[in-house]
């Protein structure tokens, strides 16, 4: 809430929003003060419940709040994908009160902060938390999006055998053609060293599933939330003996004697168990977010969800080619004419896929 309140009852004139939850606290914070009963509904997980008794007690404290928050506000700009999704829903259903720029899907982000991302911080978290040899062991990726195929890459580096699980088709396609076996989590439990989820979506690991784990099995999630892993019926099961090797590392002793390693408690292992991504990556993601910021301020668009031009996009990856020695070729006049393109870019259709 801190991040919210500024001097004079005011609230912020942008939100840079990771993983949504200002914007949720701004919309559903303006939705109560309309209709107190939509604060009144059963949270489905401690987290919820904690926004949703903030919310009653703003309402009571600071009557009208979000109304003024919401007369001052420009803009959200948005990185993730899970934040992102949420934009559009509310986009769906008429209840976006502010203009919103979809910062993850700029290729500069969701190619990068993602896939590459990931691909080397997941491997940082496990390592950090469990100093376990992955070479060897069997992992299990939740997940074949971008973090899922940056997840699953690197941990096929270090010499893991890979099984992904995925509902979508051509991502499952995508697996299977790198070489991934592609299954279901209850298929992959008697062999699974480490379960890695990597969705966005919620109950990817059920209580059922670590119930029926290997002995030592290591769980943890990279994804949006700690509601991947289902982590408040884990902590509720009775009889469960909770033992907690170090911060942010436990081990979970069932009745029947077996155990499992949960990393972070459930939530994002690359951040609670090592320090995110590395810096490089986060420059892409933040050089986004700051031309969006610029592009809200100064061109005050109306209620919707738009993305960074692509040369924008481009400008992203511009600013960062010199620090890696990278020489781009540039296109003649000739060749620019040849493929209808403009000399300065953009060099792809908005429809490419990266
Ligand atoms: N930890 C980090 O540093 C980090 C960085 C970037 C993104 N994220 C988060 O990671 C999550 C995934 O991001 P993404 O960009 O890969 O999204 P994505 O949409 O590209 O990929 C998610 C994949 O999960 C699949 N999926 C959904 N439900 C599933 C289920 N029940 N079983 C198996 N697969 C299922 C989808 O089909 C999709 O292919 C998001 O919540 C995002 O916010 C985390």
């Amino acid at each position: 809430m801190q991040a919210l309140s500024f001097p004079g009852g005011k609230g912020p004139n942008l939100i840079v929003d990771d993983g949504g939850d200002a914007s949720l606290l701004v919309h559903l914070g303006f939705k109560g003060e309309n209709d107190p009963k939509v604060l009144d509904v059963k949270a489905s997980s401690n987290e919820e419940a904690i926004i949703l008794n903030t919310l009653k007690e703003i309402r009571k404290s600071e009557p009208g709040k979000w109304h003024d928050v919401v007369r001052d506000l420009a803009g959200i700009s948005e990185e993730t994908t899970t934040g992102v999704h949420r934009l559009y829903q509310m986009l769906e259903k008429g209840e976006l009160l502010v203009p919103a720029i979809n910062v993850n899907d700029s290729v500069t982000k969701s190619k990068f902060d993602n896939l590459y991302g990931c691909r080397e911080s997941l491997a940082d978290g496990i390592k950090r938390a469990t100093d376990v040899m992955i070479a060897g062991k069997v992992v299990v990726v939740c997940g074949y999006g971008d973090v899922g195929k940056g997840c699953a890459k690197s941990m096929r580096s270090y010499g893991a055998r890979v099984i992904i699980t995925e509902i979508d088709p051509i991502c499952a396609l995508q697996a299977s053609m790198e070489g991934f076996e592609v299954k279901t989590v209850e298929d992959s439990l008697d062999e699974g060293n480490i379960f890695v989820t990597a969705t966005g979506n919620r109950d990817i690991i059920t209580l059922e599933h670590m119930m029926r784990m290997k002995d030592q099995a290591i769980v943890c999630n990279i994804g949006h939330f700690d509601n991947e892993i289902q982590m408040d019926r884990l902590t509720g099961m009775p009889g469960l003996e909770r033992v907690n090797i170090k911060p942010q590392v436990d081990k979970y002793v069932f009745p029947d004697g077996h155990a499992i390693f949960i990393l972070a408690e459930g939530r994002l292992v690359n951040l609670g168990c090592a320090t995110g991504h590395p810096s490089f990556v986060m420059s892409n993601s933040f050089s986004n977010q700051t031309l969006a910021q610029i592009d809200l301020w100064r061109n005050r668009y109306k209620v919707g969800v738009y993305r960074l031009s692509k040369q924008l996009d481009e400008e992203v990856a511009r600013l960062h080619l010199d620090q890696l020695g990278v020489k781009l070729t540039k296109l003649t006049e000739e060749q620019a004419l040849y493929l209808g393109i403009d000399k300065a870019g953009p060099y792809k259709p908005e429809h490419y896929r990266y």
